[in-house]
């Protein structure tokens, strides 16, 4: 039987509980034969490779917090309510170095003079966020959370980087957290995560930063672009994702056959496919979208959700599997069961 540890105990902090769900993909997409047209690449390898069929990407003009705002607009209306504490931006592509993405976020969005800021996890970003609001949560800080992780990573793919180009694209998904009890529907579990400095080199853009700046040296060509040693990044993304989401589950009590519904970050269907096989979850059991989205960093997971919540893929009382990997490196987990949300339009 299923040791569920997760007992609401009179006067222990709030947790932090998902209220609504919300997406955005751009309109404009790129297909696999769009990409072997101008990189020596072809249909055939990015399916197999990668499981990526067509990805969305931002017009020319549109930037980060376009997209955020309009995830951020469908998770308020999903909740019901426009009210908010506190909005996160999870985000490695910002609009600008600095001031950071969500107050602009929180204004177009006439949340008033709410606390916001951005959060910089890589793809990791969302479930790193989904711990910090539970701590604002838990802390008292704020009573609602709006999460969002919004990318548009076509700005840091080098074009000609056929190794990067064909795996990331651009979009948003946001979700609204309320402080509510441990053992209610929509909770977040304990979120499990974890960090390792000494590989940052696998996925980096080296430029840009004070380290550059202040190097008395000219900016070296290309420095802008994200870069990537996708091998050895496959083999820690597996790795870290298996650990964590153990550590997870073992946190909520459950065993990988409670599972319902593995979200992991949307980075390529094999890794998808060897986090299922490491965590004895098969594929009838793991949510993927890859095919029409392709890696939109910190995005990808809350897109997942609201797009299984709509298709119905994704039903109240679902046992919820998250976790996430990316550049840092960074990586999380956590447990939820999935609430009565209806993603907002
Ligand atoms: N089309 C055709 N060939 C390509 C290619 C492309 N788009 N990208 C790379 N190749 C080539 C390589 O140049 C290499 O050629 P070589 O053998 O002549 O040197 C060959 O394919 C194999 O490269 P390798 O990197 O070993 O392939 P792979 O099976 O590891 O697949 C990735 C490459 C990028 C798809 C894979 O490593 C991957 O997905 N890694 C994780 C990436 C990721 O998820 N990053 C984000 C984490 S948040």
């Amino acid at each position: 039987m299923r040791d569920d540890r997760r007992r609401h105990r009179p006067g222990a902090a709030p947790a932090a509980v998902v209220a609504g769900v919300g997406g955005h993909l751009p309109p404009d997409v790129v297909t696999n034969d769009d990409l072997s047209a101008r990189l020596d690449t072809s249909d055939d390898w990015i399916r197999a490779r990668t499981g990526i069929s067509v990805r969305h990407v931002a017009s020319p003009g549109t930037a980060t917090s376009d997209l955020a705002v309009a995830a951020g607009r469908r998770a308020l209306r999903s909740a019901g309510s426009p009210r908010v504490d506190a909005v996160l931006v999870a985000t490695m592509t910002p609009d600008h170095p600095s001031p950071a993405t969500a107050p602009e976020v929180a204004t177009r969005l006439g949340l008033g003079d709410v606390a916001a800021f951005d959060l910089g996890a890589m793809c990791a970003g969302f479930v790193y966020g989904l711990g910090v609001a539970s701590g604002l949560i838990a802390g008292r800080a704020a009573e609602r959370v709006l999460l969002i992780g919004a990318e548009v990573m076509t700005s840091v793919v080098d074009p000609q980087d056929r190794s990067v180009a064909v795996l990331f694209a651009d979009g948003a998904g946001a979700v609204v957290l309320r402080a509510g009890t441990p053992d209610e529907p929509g909770a977040v579990g304990r979120v499990v995560l974890g960090s390792d400095g000494a590989r940052g080199e696998l996925l980096k853009i080296s430029g840009g930063g004070s380290r550059e700046r202040r190097s008395g040296r000219p900016p070296v060509p290309g420095g802008e672009y994200l870069r990537m040693r996708g091998r050895e990044i496959f083999r820690q993304a597996v790795e870290r994702m298996t650990d964590s989401s153990r550590a997870a589950l073992e946190d909520a009590g459950w065993k990988s056959g409670d599972v319902d519904g593995l979200v992991a970050h949307q980075a390529n269907a094999r890794i998808l496919a060897a986090l299922g096989a490491e965590l004895d979850i098969p594929a009838e059991r793991q949510l993927s979208n890859i095919a029409h989205t392709g890696n939109t960093g910190a995005a990808s997971i809350p897109l997942l959700l609201a797009e299984a919540a709509g298709t119905g893929r994704l039903a109240p009382g679902h046992r919820l599997l998250l976790t996430s990997f990316g550049g840092g490196l960074a990586w999380g987990a956590t447990t939820l069961v999935w609430p009565d949300v209806t993603p907002g339009h």
